[in-house]
């Protein structure tokens, strides 16, 4: 299959080899984000919980 969506074959794997990259970092984040929000501590907790909460 030659996809032809106006990236060369060259852009085309530069992008498949760091998108992988990119979804883990953002995995990653989203992972710690979500863990961290339930750790919140003190008075602002509320709000900062809402604030961090991700669906
Ligand atoms: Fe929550």
């Amino acid at each position: 299959m030659n996809p032809n969506i106006g990236i060369t074959e060259n852009n085309r794997q530069s992008i498949a080899t760091e998108l992988p990259e990119l979804l883990a970092d953002e995995y990653l984040l989203y992972t710690k984000t979500r863990n961290a929000h339930w750790n919140i501590e003190g008075g602002d907790f509320h709000s900062i919980h809402l604030f961090l909460t991700i669906y």
